[in-house]
């Protein structure tokens, strides 16, 4: 019985040494990983886009594109999602430096909820202040159907996760970080006069994000439509927290991929999702490339 307490005991000493060094070390790894992308891009952008599968953003627009692949980027995420390419574009979109996203990093691929924002700590380190970011979702609301864009006004964390964890910490004064306005209130407007001025219309509401990778029961859907989500999703909770972390001002639109599992006809599929980006795409890139270019105006 001794031998196995004390076995035990290693253990643990050791697996805190590891848990530990993941953390301290950490931000030197932002730091080596946003010199490569220096080096590499000699860009300094400003505004950076998060893509979701199959929806192009102003790429069409965009000059001098360099394609860097996230797998050459030291210690990047590998994007593993179907759908989700695993790319950073940077470019100039009206003479204006850019940095396109294209393949996010999920929690239910694996990666600790840290890895899914490392991508965040180093565009940061490279210059980035404003990020949009785009995501699939089931409607809960009656009021959204697919098709529809709905500008996310807060969230709510059904992860069970953090992603500051470990890492705030790290920043004694900076330690709990203030989400009063999350979702940028300033961008938000700046989206709905966009928005009408281009003729597209949005809707409201609140984002819930799950781990995934399952769909939710319809129970679960019925609790998070009394706890007052609009719109369930996989991803984006973590990243904005970690954006709100690092003072990024944030706007995110959901695109209602299809009916939430208690309203949805039949069984859901990943192909329903990916049908309805596809459809989704040419005015979800039209609603960026304008709004990226008030942005960085
Ligand atoms: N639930 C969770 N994530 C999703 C959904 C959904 O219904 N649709 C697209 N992403």
């Amino acid at each position: 019985m001794r031998i196995f307490l004390s076995l035990i005991s290693i253990l643990m000493f050791f697996s805190s040494l590891f848990a530990d060094d993941y953390f301290s070390t950490y931000f030197d790894k932002v730091d080596t990983s946003s010199l490569y992308l220096k080096e590499t891009t000699n860009s300094n952008p400003k505004l950076l886009i998060v893509l979701t599968a199959g929806v192009e953003g102003p790429i069409d627009e965009m000059k001098d594109i360099i394609e860097v692949d996230s797998k050459d980027i030291p210690y990047f995420p590998k994007a593993k999602a179907q759908g989700h390419a695993g790319k950073l574009i940077f470019g100039k979109l009206n003479g204006k430096d850019i940095v396109l996203m294209k393949g996010r990093y999920h929690y239910y691929e694996g990666n600790t909820p840290q890895d899914v924002v490392f991508p965040y700590f180093v565009l940061n380190a490279l210059g980035v202040e404003s990020v949009i970011t785009l995501n699939a979702v089931g409607g809960i609301s009656q009021s959204l159907d697919p098709g529809d864009i709905m500008l996310v006004t807060d969230h709510i964390n059904q992860l069970s996760e953090n992603s500051l964890r470990g890492l705030s910490i790290q920043f004694p004064e900076k330690q709990f970080t203030d989400m009063t306005d999350a979702y940028s209130f300033e961008y938000q407007t700046l989206a709905k006069n966009v928005a009408t001025a281009i003729d597209i219309e949005l809707k409201e509401g609140i984002y819930l994000a799950t781990q995934g990778p399952n769909y939710e029961t319809k129970s679960e859907v019925k609790m998070f439509r009394a706890f007052g989500a609009d719109a369930v999703g996989m991803s984006t909770v973590f990243e904005v927290l970690a954006c709100n972390f690092l003072n990024m001002k944030v706007l995110a639109f959901s695109c209602i991929t299809n009916k939430a599992a208690d309203l949805h006809e039949g069984n859901m599929c990943h192909e329903e999702v990916l049908e309805s980006l596809n459809q989704m795409s040419p005015k979800l890139s039209k609603l960026t490339t304008a709004l990226a270019k008030e942005i960085l105006n």
